[in-house]
């Protein structure tokens, strides 16, 4: 096995707050090692494009705060073909570059292990999406500090839905997963949530609704996650509003300010933990794996194992607590 020289580091697919702290932890521990770090511009477009940067452990100063990605990132659509590949390989050569650390999701992790399994190059990769929605993990980097976000803006909404007596339905992100718009949704006391993943359909909420005004409730806050199958925030209204045209209804869809922001305490440590555990275990001969979180321990899981597993998040007493906290 062949010891591993110089490091190249990237952000790839949607930021996520924890980013940054993540590409600090990783150009440390690598400096720490021994070994040269390069960071990659824009991800996949970056590598395709020669866009490499040297960086040494000053490189990463006064970040750990930062929201965003000071490497930048993309969605790269020649990437996705052999000829990007290729020349994106070509390039890591031509820098010297034998080892990855690849932060992002499942896009990111796609190519990560196509690019390994092609070309032989050892990579690890950390999951940063504010969705949640990688297995392997219980946590992915982000997602605490968008539902801190989610439920800042819940809170302030309430205030004014209080004030005006007003029906408001909110969209939050996470693609086909429920899980910041169940953990917002109960941290902010919300009186029903819509999830992809339940469907339980609009006549349930409709009934939610009526419950709640036959005891007096005169405001009363959705959350809808963007995958649930009802077709968003302002469908759910307009359904809402046929069935009660007396009630005064509001739609806020958050949408990308949940990316943003400065990194609760809980993602600075997370991101902190998986970049020094992925330079280590790239050191340690590991390659094709992701690193995670379970039961507050770091665990490695197989780049094609975590890609072709769906996990069911949400804890299914957050599920039932969430129907009866509200009544
Ligand atoms: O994956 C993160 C995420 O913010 C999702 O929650 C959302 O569906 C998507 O990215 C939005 O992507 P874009 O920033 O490309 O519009």
């Amino acid at each position: 096995m062949a010891t591993i020289k110089k490091i190249g580091v990237f952000t790839s697919g949607g930021d996520a707050p924890g980013m940054n702290a993540c590409i600090r932890a990783v150009v440390r521990t690598g400096i720490f090692s021994g070994a040269e770090m390069v960071g990659i511009r824009q991800g996949y477009q970056g590598m395709v494009e020669n866009q490499f940067l040297p960086m040494d452990a000053r490189s990463v100063c006064n970040i750990i705060q930062l929201g965003g990605t000071i490497l930048k990132t993309a969605r790269c659509a020649e990437f996705r073909t052999p000829e990007g590949r290729k020349k994106a390989f070509k390039n890591l050569q031509k820098n010297g570059i034998d080892g990855l650390v690849a932060i992002g999701g499942d896009g990111t992790f796609t190519g990560a292990e196509l690019l390994s399994r092609t070309y032989d190059i050892p990579v690890i990769c950390i999951p940063g999406t504010i969705d949640n929605d990688l297995y392997g993990s219980d946590f992915t980097l982000g997602y605490d500090t968008a539902n801190n976000t989610v439920i800042e803006a819940i809170d302030k909404i309430r205030d004014t839905a209080a004030s005006h007596d007003r029906v408001f339905f909110i969209e939050v992100m996470g693609r086909d997963s429920g899980c910041i718009a169940l953990q917002a949704g109960i941290a902010g006391g919300a009186e029903a949530i819509l999830l992809p993943e339940t469907d339980e359909g609009i006549e349930h909420l409709l009934h939610k609704l009526e419950d709640g005004e036959k005891i007096n409730k005169s405001s009363s806050i959705v959350i809808i996650a963007e995958g649930d199958k009802n077709g968003g925030a302002y469908n759910v209204s307009k359904i809402v509003k046929e069935k009660f045209p007396a009630y005064d209804i509001k739609v806020t869809i958050l949408g990308h300010l949940q990316r943003g922001g400065s990194p609760t305490s809980y993602d600075r440590v997370l991101a902190s933990r998986l970049g020094y555990a992925a330079v280590k275990a790239l050191l340690a001969g590991e390659t094709r794996k992701m690193v995670g979180i379970r039961g507050n321990k770091i665990k490695l899981t197989g780049l094609e194992e975590a890609l072709n597993h769906k996990e069911f998040k949400l804890e299914a007493d957050l599920l039932e607590m969430s129907g009866i906290l509200t009544i």
